[in-house]
Order: structure tokens, then C-alpha cells, then sequence
């Protein structure tokens, strides 16, 4: 292990099928960050279970999901793959700074305001409280950076907030994180409301697409996408379903905005929309090829998440022991 390289933590919840914005926002990062950073990236099922999962299905999207992260180009022998259940660093780290965190910080979430209209009073106390278990994801590691969306910066600055916390109660303890957000795809919107993000939960499956949606469903579902009344191809936010589908064909293809929108001038949508469906085939067929390989391989893909919940768990440990020193635990005899 290098010591020199930065640490980056990132993780994905494999509460839903993994949609096109993970891709995109998310799995599509990590993996041009292998061989610069020591990469930890996790499948994040303690903080899945924050929604009601069928156990079978959590079993199952729990392996698909570590399958995706390998088939999209994310390399065990760079980087360390693990499930978070099997640290239980996670959980108990997750206490400890759960007892450094405000009511008030937490109830100013985002994400969590959204969630507590939708459930009302049947929302559980795991979805309130998971920042902080995403905190303790963050700074057992004493990462540097942390790969994520738009979406989840609010949460990379409450790791910053309670590590800082820490390390001024007692004495320096933990890295201070930063987000690390890409330029483009930063936020894929839902296809049938260009107005909210794309997101595995959304009841409307014409919404979002799948990783492992079928070639033919992608050319449905981007053909339905949500357009306007303009007919012209620009990048700007009056027309936001052409931009989002726009931000999707710079993220895969590597174009730019001008481009396109020289490319398409006068033509309407028909032909700009088949080539933004070709862009996401051509970049998940051989994915969804190779994530059914590896299902199909249980003892590789054991082997995966074996190493790596050991390699991750020697690190979060030493933490783990640093922040129950300062806090004033007898440590367990030898
Ligand atoms: P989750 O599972 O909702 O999403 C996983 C990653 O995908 C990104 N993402 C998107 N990016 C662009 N456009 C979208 N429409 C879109 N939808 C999702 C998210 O920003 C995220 O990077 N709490 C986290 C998981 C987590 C985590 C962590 C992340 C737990 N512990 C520690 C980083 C570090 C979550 O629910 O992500």
C-alpha cells in the first residue's frame, strides 16, 4: 500500500437497480481515479436498509452491484472493493459520532427533508441518522476525497463538520474530507421531470434508465424522454430535458456542448435523440455482458469482497481504536 497516495471512499446503495446517473455521477469517476489514490469503494447495504428491503433482493443487488462497479473498470487489484456490512468498523464508528452530531444538523438535510415529506411519521430513525453512519463510512479511512454526485455534497460537509468537531475536542484525529465532483453528469435529471434527479426510487421507470436495462428499453425510454416546444438542440437551462440529455452525451462521448449543437442545428430532436441512445448502449452493453460473467462467478466474486474487507477493516480499525482512546475507553485487554 502507498502511503503517499491520498485516500478516496466512495459508495453506492444497493437499495434499487443501479440507474445511469450512479453511472454517470458516480462509478464512471472512480474508476479514472484507480491509479492515482489508494480507492476504497463500497457497496453500501447498512445504509440500503434505511428503506424496508425484500432480503432476497438485497442479496442479490448487493453482488450485482459489486459485479457493476468490477464490470464497469474498477480493478480489485487497485482498488479495494468491499460490502460495508462485513466492517463493522462502520457501524460502530457511526455510533461514536453519532454522539458528536446535532439533532439540528441533521434535520437541515436535504435529502432527509425530501424523504421525511414522502414517509411522514413512518419514517425511521436510520434515515435520519445516516449521515452520520456516511461519515463514519468517510473519515475511518481518513480520506482525502470523496467521489459522489451533486446530491451527496451536502452530506461530504457534515463529515467535514463533525470530523472538525472531533479533532478540536480532543486533538487531531481525522482527515478532513473534500467532495470531489465531476464537471459534467454532476446531476442527471429524470427523464420524464428534467426538474428532479434521476434516482433509483422514482416510481416512473420512463424516468430513469437502468445499467442494466436492455438495449432496445434504452431507445424506448430516451425516445420518450421529455423534450419542448424549441425543436433546437442548445444547452440552456429554458430547455432542460435537451440539456440533460445533452450532459449525459458530453459524459459519455466526451463532446462538448458547441459541438453538439452544431452537429444537430436545424434538425429537431429525432436524430439527436437515437444518437444519445446509441452513446448509452455503446457504453453499457459490454458492461451488462460482463456484469452477468461475474454473477456467474460466486467464487471470484467472493474472493473480491473477501480481500477487501480485509484490507478495509486493518484500516478502519486503526482509526476506530484512535477515536475510542481519546474519547476515554478503557481499551480491551490483551
Ligand atoms: P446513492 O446510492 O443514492 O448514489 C450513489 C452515487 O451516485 C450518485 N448519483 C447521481 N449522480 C448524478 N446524477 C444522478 N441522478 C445521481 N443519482 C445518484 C450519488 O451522488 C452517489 O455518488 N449516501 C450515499 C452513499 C454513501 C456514500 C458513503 C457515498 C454511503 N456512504 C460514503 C460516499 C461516501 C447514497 O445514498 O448514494
Amino acid at each position: 500500500m502507498d502511503k503517499r497516495k491520498k485516500v478516496i471512499f466512495s459508495g453506492i446503495k444497493p437499495s434499487g437497480d443501479l440507474t445511469l446517473g450512479n453511472y454517470i455521477g458516480a462509478i464512471k469517476n472512480w474508476v479514472k481515479l484507480q491509479d492515482d489514490y489508494e480507492c476504497l469503494y463500497c457497496v453500501v447495504d447498512l445504509h440500503a436498509i434505511t428503506v424496508r428491503q425484500e432480503p432476497k433482493e438485497l442479496r442479490q443487488r448487493t453482488l450485482e452491484v459489486l459485479a457493476i462497479y468490477i464490470a464497469s473498470g474498477i480493478d480489485p487489484q487497485k482498488s479495494t472493493l468491499f460490502i460495508q456490512s462485513h466492517v463493522p468498523a462502520h457501524s460502530e464508528g457511526g455510533w461514536l459520532l453519532n454522539c458528536y452530531t446535532y439533532m439540528g444538523e441533521l434535520s437541515r438535510m436535504t435529502q432527509y427533508k425530501d424523504k421525511a415529506q414522502r414517509y411522514g411519521d413512518s419514517i425511521s430513525a436510520g434515515l435520519f441518522n445516516y449521515p452520520v453512519l456516511m461519515a463514519a463510512d468517510i473519515l475511518i479511512y481518513n480520506t482525502d476525497l470523496v467521489p459522489v454526485g451533486k446530491d451527496q455534497k451536502q452530506h461530504v460537509e457534515l463529515a467535514r463538520d463533525i470530523a472538525n468537531r472531533f479533532n478540536n475536542l480532543y486533538s487531531p484525529t481525522f482527515t478532513i474530507p473534500e467532495p470531489y465532483i465531476a464537471t459534467t453528469g454532476q446531476k442527471i435529471m429524470d427523464l420524464q421531470d428534467p426538474s428532479k434527479k434521476m434516482s433509483k426510487s422514482d416510481e416512473n421507470p420512463n424516468g430513469y434508465i437502468l445499467i442494466m436495462d436492455p438495449p432496445e428499453v434504452i431507445r424506448k425510454k430516451i425516445n420518450r424522454a421529455v423534450t419542448d416546444s424549441v425543436g433546437e438542440v442548445h444547452y440552456s437551462d429554458e430547455q432542460p430535458g435537451v440539456k440533460n440529455l445533452m450532459n449525459i452525451l458530453i459524459s459519455l462521448s466526451g463532446t462538448t456542448a458547441e459541438e453538439i449543437e452544431k452537429k444537430y442545428a436545424g434538425k429537431g430532436y429525432a436524430e439527436f435523440k437515437k444518437d444519445v441512445a446509441d452513446a448509452i448502449i455503446a457504453e453499457l452493453e459490454p458492461i451488462q455482458k460482463r456484469v452477468k460473467e461475474i454473477l456467474a462467478d460466486k467464487d471470484y466474486l467472493e474472493s473480491v469482497y473477501k480481500a477487501g474487507a480485509e484490507k478495509a477493516q486493518y484500516m478502519a480499525l486503526k482509526t476506530l481504536r484512535k477515536m475510542q482512546k481519546k474519547i476515554g475507553f478503557i481499551p480491551p485487554a490483551k
